[in-house]
């Protein structure tokens, strides 16, 4: 059995509460919009919209996707004067209308990443930006390869649903698509989760959801134990859950023809 390929369930004030990191660290991703006149920005899998209500208050016309409807919803109850839309970023209707795309955290959950790129491309003016980070190669390795090992056991055969590219990769994809790029890089960026303890087990449940579906309440409890056992040497400082994290962050231009 493996998880055929089930698009992830978002439950937004659970991924607030126990995930607003994700969130935090996309503030470092800000810095780039803190240079930018005032323009037109689209943020991509805006979640419960932290990110765009910040890049809102700094004067840009922001309007915020997310392909899940709980996001969305959410978003809007927080920020009622911004545009939310549930919308597939591979498929996004407009052509040569924003100065910015910027994206936190979302790349690699899709799978067609060359949709995505030609959807965001046309999207652009020319002359505009995507700004975005994603997981690169290496990112949550020692995670996914420990679940995977144990989730075997009992029988499952774990399939990364990520795209977590190398930034070579990523660049000629990049330029495949059209794009000029300007900056990218890949980084390690070491993530303590949040609830102590019980960060790793947290993760696992919001991230491995669709896998741990076909298990017990009694065998995922056994599962998540045995994952923690194996990390422990790896991820666990003492007090804190660190998960292994790396960074793909991209800076691309749609050329003026
Ligand atoms: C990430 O942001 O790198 C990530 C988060 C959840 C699952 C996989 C990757």
């Amino acid at each position: 059995m493996n998880n055929n390929g089930k698009t992830m369930k978002w439950d937004s004030a659970f991924y607030q509460d126990k995930h607003g990191f994700v969130a935090e660290y996309g503030k470092e991703l800000l810095k780039y919009i803190f240079d930018s006149a005032p323009g037109h920005i689209l943020d991509i899998g805006c979640g419960t919209g932290t990110l765009t209500g910040i890049m809102s208050g700094l004067g840009h016309q922001v309007t915020g996707i997310d392909a899940s409807p709980d996001m969305v919803l959410n978003a809007r109850n927080h920020h009622p004067a911004i545009d939310f839309l549930v919308m597939d970023a591979c498929d996004i209707p407009w052509e040569n209308t924003f100065d910015i795309v910027f994206s936190n955290a979302v790349f690699h959950w899709i799978s067609n990443q060359k949709k995505l790129l030609s959807s965001i491309y046309r999207a652009l003016k020319p002359g505009g930006k995507l700004i975005a980070e994603m997981g690169a190669s290496g990112n949550i390795e020692s995670i996914q390869k420990a679940f995977e090992a144990i989730s075997r056991q009992y029988g499952y055969q774990y399939q990364s649903p990520f795209f977590f590219p190398s930034s070579t990769e990523y660049g000629s994809m990049l330029e495949h698509a059209g794009f000029h790029v300007i900056f990218l890089e890949e980084f390690d960026r070491p993530t303590p989760l949040e609830e102590a303890g019980d960060g790793l087990k947290n993760w696992i449940r919001q991230f491995f959801a669709n896998d741990l579906e076909h298990f017990t309440p009694e065998i995922c409890n056994a599962i998540i134990r045995d994952v923690e056992e194996t990390l422990k040497g790896k991820l666990w400082n003492g007090t804190r859950w660190i998960a292994d994290y790396r960074r793909l962050r991209i800076i691309a231009e749609k050329p003026v023809p």
